[in-house]
């Protein structure tokens, strides 16, 4: 009855929350670090942003949309991205979509077939390899390199590169690692994309959700590369459940024609985004609010907590996030020999402490022996999360 194809799925976020509704079941408090959704957590949706979307519907907003995405709304994106980036992106050169998830499911859909490549980072965001292999395609991780901030390898990257490679994909900052690619990283991507002749996928979904640097733009440090940039309102914005993104494409010298016109033939099938949310998000674009710089910083604070217990475990290792809201510590399997592999380890600690984390190994082959937690959660919880975490390894020593 079923496909292959979507045998063959598989979502780590989502399946370690079915073994955590089992063992909630038997009455344990479990303690949900496995979900990147600030709306979950104690950032709420601004009044002003829910008004907006009741706004729509009142206003009549509540037909079918132009298919790439309501007029006022690309134009509005339009001059956001000249005004954070500097790049000059016109309305046309912009798609809306439900959330960056189908803005991804468009690109590869449209770029791959027939067993050719995409080049994503590893570890991955699931949906990349997800998505790729759907479509006949080959997700090719190259390395991001632990012992040096997870920056990317750029030899294996470049080593990685043959005729059936269709484009790179970044994601700074990156998820799971959190960490912000540095500027000179960026050139370089953008330096080889340029020699192979390949465009730049560069998802920015965690662009605003930083705490050091400020975040480069690939398309910005582009002259000729082309850069498609994936964003959305899901997390800045704080609108996880609208599943409202966007697609832009800089493309100072027409490379992407081609892929445009398939991309958009794809959209029209589809019919358009949620009108409700377009509308809304116009509003959003005209008046950005504080939510965003009061969310970065109660996060810092959290990050700074939850790495200063993490990196005080014994037989654990994990690189400080400057972007995104996860942190992805190292496990030390030689000395925790109790469990045979991140995901054993992952199961075990759910069942005995109610800790919900995604094992590393549903983040691709890089990210075996890893585990990933978000650090959304209040102070209080997580205090509790890692005296829990603690007490667990010391057992196991
Ligand atoms: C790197 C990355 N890209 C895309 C998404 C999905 O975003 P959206 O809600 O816009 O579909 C997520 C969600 O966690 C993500 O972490």
């Amino acid at each position: 009855m079923v496909s292959q194809r979507v045998k063959e799925i598989s979502y780590a976020i989502r399946e370690i929350a079915a073994v955590a509704n089992n063992v909630a079941k038997s009455g344990k408090k479990i303690y949900h670090l496995n979900i990147g959704d600030p709306v979950i957590y104690d950032f709420n949706t601004p009044e002003y942003i829910s008004q907006a979307l009741a706004d729509a519907s009142f206003n009549g907003k509540n037909f079918y949309v132009d298919s790439l995405g309501a007029l006022e709304l690309r134009e509005e994106l339009s001059k956001t991205l000249k005004k954070s980036y500097n790049i000059n992106v016109n309305a046309d050169d912009i798609l809306a979509t439900s959330g960056v998830t189908e803005a991804i499911f468009f690109i590869i859909a449209t770029l791959l077939e027939n067993k050719n490549e995409i080049l994503i980072p590893g570890p991955s965001y699931p949906l990349y390899i997800n998505y790729a292999k759907f479509f006949d395609g080959i997700p090719v991780e190259y390395e991001l390199d632990e012992l040096n901030d997870w920056e990317p390898n750029i030899e294996d990257l470049r080593n990685k590169i043959n005729d059936k490679t269709k484009a790179i994909l970044i994601c700074s900052p990156n998820n799971p690692t959190g960490v912000m690619y540095s500027e000179k990283m960026l050139k370089e991507i953008i330096n080889i994309a340029g020699e192979y002749n390949l465009p730049i996928l560069s998802d920015e979904i965690y662009d605003q959700i930083i705490y050091e640097k400020p975040f480069s733009s690939p398309a910005a440090l582009s002259n000729d590369v082309p850069v498609i940039g994936l964003n959305g309102f899901s997390k800045s914005h704080l609108a996880t459940g609208w599943r409202l993104g966007y697609m832009y494409y800089h493309d100072p010298e027409n490379k992407l024609e081609d892929l445009k016109t398939g991309i958009a033939k794809l959209a029209r099938a589809r019919l358009s985004a949620s009108s409700v949310a377009q509308y809304a998000a116009i509003e959003i674009l005209k008046n950005p609010g504080t939510h965003t710089k009061e969310m970065v910083n109660k996060l810092k604070e959290r990050r700074d907590y939850s790495y200063n217990r993490l990196r005080k475990i014994e037989g654990i290792t994990c690189v400080k996030p400057n972007g995104a809201f996860y942190l992805f510590p190292k496990l030390d399997f030689e000395e925790f020999t109790k469990w045979k592999d991140d995901k054993d380890f992952a199961i075990d600690l759910l069942k005995t402490t109610g800790i919900c984390g995604v094992y590393g190994s549903g983040f691709g082959d890089y990210g075996t022996n890893h585990v990933r937690f978000t650090f959304l959660p209040k102070i209080e919880i997580l205090e509790e999360v890692y005296n829990l975490l603690e007490n667990f390894l010391i057992k196991a020593h």
